[in-house]
């Protein structure tokens, strides 16, 4: 049996489309793959580049697909060229959107602090974070693997009461295993998952903890998804470069049949 059919969880399969393709591209991405996705047992997501939200909202309006961004500014407006707002982000037809991806951490300097504030804003107009969290090779070849969750988990979630976190997701996503083809294995990724229920428990008590969704997040692809999936913890992904073809990102999406 799946891991998340044990429970009440929902899986989730989210695709990042990060800064891949025009407006004209992701809208046939998203017209194909609202074709080849009908089944709502599982929830399916896609976050196409700021530019593309509008048109691919019209496409995925009524289907099985839901419209997420890939980061937000954590202000409802005001003189801050070149950001997004989430309220700018609702009414492009979203309602969910990453925060805190490695690679915003490490190529445009967000930290802890500011994946607090951005969840916050998120929350306020009802998008549902997904919130990346994860380790680097030199991180876990240390063996800090457990403690730098900790602390994006203790500084990212600081000051939220149960009620902002109903809708929120966690994201693991081994910076290794990020666009390099190394999956963690099922194993290692429930036994990090496992860690961060547990530390939503301790913080946060056992309902939270029974029914926040953990999606798993790092190369995966239409043949490791299943053995993914089977691990109790595991209750979805969040996939890059696999999403990027509707039929591929079909087959994660479809992983019980
Ligand atoms: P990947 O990316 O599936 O290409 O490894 C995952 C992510 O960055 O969310």
């Amino acid at each position: 049996m799946l891991g998340a059919n044990m429970n009440s969880r929902k899986p989730l399969i989210a695709g990042n489309w990060k800064m891949f393709k025009t407006c004209e591209e992701a809208v046939e991405t998203a017209r194909q793959l609202v074709k080849l996705v009908a089944d709502d047992t599982v929830d399916v997501m896609i976050a196409p580049a700021f530019t593309s939200l509008m048109p691919v909202s019209d496409v995925v309006k009524g289907s099985c697909v839901a419209l997420g961004a890939q980061n937000l500014f954590w202000e409802p407006e005001g003189a801050y060229t070149g950001e997004i707002s989430s309220g700018m982000l609702v009414s492009a037809g979203c309602s969910y959107v990453i925060i805190g991806h490695s690679e915003r951490r490490q190529y445009f300097g967000e930290t802890d602090l500011t994946v607090n504030k951005k969840i916050k804003a998120a929350i306020k107009d009802n998008l549902m974070p997904v919130v990346c969290v994860g380790e680097s090779e030199k991180e876990r070849e240390s063996n800090h693997t457990f403690s730098v969750l900790d602390k994006q988990v203790e500084k990212g979630l600081e000051s939220l009461t149960l009620n902002d976190l109903e809708t929120l997701i966690i994201a693991y996503e081994p910076i290794w295993a990020i666009g390099t083809g190394k999956t963690a294995t099922s194993k290692q990724a429930q036994e990090v998952h496992k860690y961060l229920r547990l530390l939503i428990k301790k913080k946060f008590g056992n309902n939270l903890a029974d029914s926040i969704r953990i999606l798993y997040g790092g190369s995966v692809k239409p043949d490791n998804i299943k053995e993914l999936m089977l691990m109790p913890d595991v209750d979805g992904a969040l996939v890059g470069g696999a999403s990027l073809k509707a039929e591929t990102f079909s087959k994660i999406i479809n992983f019980q049949i």
